[in-house]
């Protein structure tokens, strides 16, 4: 396989003190779909505004596929296709007007477009609905637009920021139904940045976790899960101090408190070890609310190497955490 992206120390410092991605070094190989994982501000469109040149290191560089974004800008341009995290396409047009629209921009020939943007349309079953206003689409129907705008220009490398962010659970499964088979029909390389750890699970070949701008690890989904030895067992009791005393359990690789009165037990093999937890339950005459088990998936990658749960990040998560801190206060 051919290295198709390379980042050489690639940095980006905002107003001289903001460091949003800092000395960034990964190789992204020709035919793949890799994910930049990483929390709210963790420099994933940072990145990506550098690898397409819509903004300029402040040091460093990267060769995207084979031309430098430093000094080749225009020929990289020619060579990708971005869907930006925010939505780019005109409601007051329809979505096929949108890509001849978007064709045109890259100069591509009526007839090569129109041919292109028929075959684009079916393969995100969007034909019946391609000469309908952009307005009157749903939040599905949008995206899969905002997809295929991004490859119009028949482009090797397609960079796709948070592509399904916003849509629900079931529209957002669909959703990589269609990125996976974009990547094996057009041949395309596709790079993904997300913060939901599935999307990143089901869709990537290798993954880079990142957080304030530095990669913490890089490796395929399931490398990075059984990097992580151990089980996890997660235990929510009656209060705070029932779950101070589980800490103090012996035999556990791992005790750490995770969330209201719940702690994150991590132990070699949860078969064995169960047992003896729910003996010092007993012992300890604890109340059990919630008992988990859970081999490590790539939540735990995330937690173990960035120190933080990602879904804390998410909006629904928090507003639940303001009503929890609410109830306490009354
Ligand atoms: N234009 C900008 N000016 C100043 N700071 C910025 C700018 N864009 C992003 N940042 C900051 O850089 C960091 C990385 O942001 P971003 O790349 O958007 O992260 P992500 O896409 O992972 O959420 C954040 O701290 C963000 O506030
Ligand atoms: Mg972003």
């Amino acid at each position: 396989m051919a290295t198709i992206i390379k980042t050489e120390h690639l940095s980006k410092v905002y107003l001289g003190k903001i460091k949003a991605v800092s000395d960034l070094n990964i190789s992204i190989e020709e035919g793949e779909i890799y994910g930049l994982l990483g929390p709210n501000g963790a420099g994933k469109t940072t990145t990506i505004n550098m690898l397409t040149t819509r903004i300029s290191p402040t040091s460093g560089t990267a060769i995207v596929a084979g031309y430098d974004i430093n000094k080749q800008s225009l020929e990289v341009r020619k060579s990708i296709g971005v869907v930006p995290q925010d939505l780019t396409t005109d409601e007051d047009l329809t979505g096929r007007e949108n890509l001849l629209m978007v064709s045109q921009f890259y100069d591509v020939p009526r007839a090569t477009a129109d041919e292109r943007i028929t075959h684009l349309l079916k393969l995100v079953d969007m034909e019946d609905a391609a000469d309908r206003y952009v307005r009157g689409y749903s939040g599905g129907m949008r995206k899969r637009l905002e997809l295929i705008v991004g490859l119009v220009n028949d482009p090797k490398i397609l960079f796709l920021d948070e592509p399904t962010l916003g849509l629900d659970v079931q529209t957002r499964t669909q959703m990589w139904n269609y990125v996976r088979d974009i990547q094996k029909k057009l041949d395309v390389t596709i790079i993904l940045t997300s913060h939901y750890l599935e999307e990143i699970d089901a869709l990537s070949d290798r993954v880079s976790i990142i957080d304030h701008g530095k990669v913490l690890v890089t490796g395929s989904p399931s490398e990075l899960k059984s990097s992580l030895q151990g089980d996890i067992v997660t235990i929510t009791l009656k209060n705070q101090k029932e779950a101070d005393t589980m800490k103090t359990m012996n035999g556990a690789i791992e005790i750490k408190d995770a969330g209201p009165n719940t702690v994150r037990i991590k132990v070699a093999n949860s078969d064995k070890s169960l047992p003896d937890i729910i003996n010092f339950i007993g012992k300890k005459k604890l109340s059990t609310i919630k008992l988990t088990v859970q081999k490590p998936s790539l939540d735990e990658v995330f937690l173990e190497y960035t120190g933080k749960d990602i879904r804390q990040e998410e909006p629904g998560d928090a507003r639940k955490m303001m009503m929890n801190l609410r109830r306490v206060r009354k």
